[in-house]
């Protein structure tokens, strides 16, 4: 099977699951109101790459475990994904009117409602996550998985970075930023949520320690990977395969190592970020060569 196959496979099966728990959260109780329910679906349902289920999924069975198990995790994940997509396309932060090819929520239906539906999908994450049973998972486990996917969304990790990002933006701090500031800021907002991906896919899997923390570096150098290639698309890119606009960040004075070292170094940078990141699965053989192909994939995207 292609790459491409295996991503579209796994993605169906994903949005499946992702439908089913929108669902099941629009029918506890009193329910979801509607437009809430309709901005919520908006937002998570019909376009998305699902890389970041995809690699929990793909990491737990290639360490020994099931897909079944792993898939609360895979669906809590692309849901705290989905919010922080929703936050970052709003007036007070990029403010973006086009996402996977949609309006952005907060286009399609208006700003309350989209920081209404940023919250509600950043709760119904852990709220799937910890209601969810699975024979192969213990609830201390669980409560692991639960914990580690918290400290990755949050204010030292994704939400962190998301800080950092926009200090830089709006208030021009630190006023040089250099390439390890910018690192750091990406390995926050982007590359967080990758690592704790393969990390819970790990765990999941039954990985011993070690193995783990390999899996974990690498997903991490993945999602370093998956943000400069994203911030090479605002430059190359051209909006309708990307599917959100595009040559923005300049503009904006975002800080970028695409805007900072220009377009040939930060080309070579993506290639060292690679090499890295595969060292860090060298020693798993064979087994990893879905990784190898989707950081391959994450770092030669045209969407
Ligand atoms: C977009 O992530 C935000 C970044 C971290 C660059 P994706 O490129 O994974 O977005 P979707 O889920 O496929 O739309
Ligand atoms: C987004 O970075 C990272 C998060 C949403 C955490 P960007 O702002 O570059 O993502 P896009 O380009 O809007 O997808
Ligand atoms: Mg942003
Ligand atoms: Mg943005
Ligand atoms: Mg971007």
């Amino acid at each position: 099977m292609t790459f491409e196959k295996r991503l579209a496979t796994r993605a169906g099966e994903i949005d499946i699951a992702l439908a089913d728990a929108l669902a099941r959260a629009a029918s506890e109780r009193a329910g979801v109101p509607p437009r809430l329910a309709e901005a919520m679906r908006h937002a998570v349902m019909a376009g998305g790459k699902r890389m970041r289920p995809f690699l929990v999924l793909e990491t737990a069975i290639m360490a020994g475990g099931q897909r079944d198990a792993a898939m609360p995790a895979a669906v809590a994940l692309e849901l705290v994904h989905c919010y922080s997509l929703v936050h970052d396309d709003l007036p007070a932060m990029d403010n973006d009117l086009l996402r996977r090819g949609k309006p952005t929520v907060w286009n399609a239906f208006d700003e309350w409602t989209a920081i209404l539906t940023g919250d509600a999908l950043l709760t119904l994450a852990f709220e799937h996550l910890a209601a969810s049973r699975h024979p192969a998972v213990s609830d201390g486990l669980r409560l692991d998985l639960v914990a580690r996917l918290a400290a990755a969304a949050g204010g030292h990790g994704m939400v962190g970075g998301q800080g950092l990002d926009l200090e830089a933006d709006k208030l021009g701090k630190p006023p040089r930023p250099d390439i390890a500031h910018i690192e750091r800021l990406q390995a926050m907002k982007t590359g967080r949520l990758f690592e704790v991906a393969c990390l819970m896919g790990a765990m999941t899997g039954g990985a011993g320690r070690p193995e783990a923390l390999a899996l974990a570096r690498f997903g991490a150098g993945l999602g370093a990977a998956f943000q400069l290639a994203d911030d090479l698309l605002d430059v190359e890119g051209d909006a309708a395969t990307v599917g959100k606009a595009t040559a923005k960040d300049a503009a904006a004075g975002k800080a970028t190592l695409v805007g900072m070292m220009g377009l040939e170094a930060a080309r070579q940078r993506l290639a060292e970020i690679e090499r890295g990141a595969l060292g860090e699965v060298e020693s798993f053989g064979p087994s990893a060569d879905v990784l190898r192909e989707t950081l391959r994939f994450a770092c030669a995207r045209e969407r």
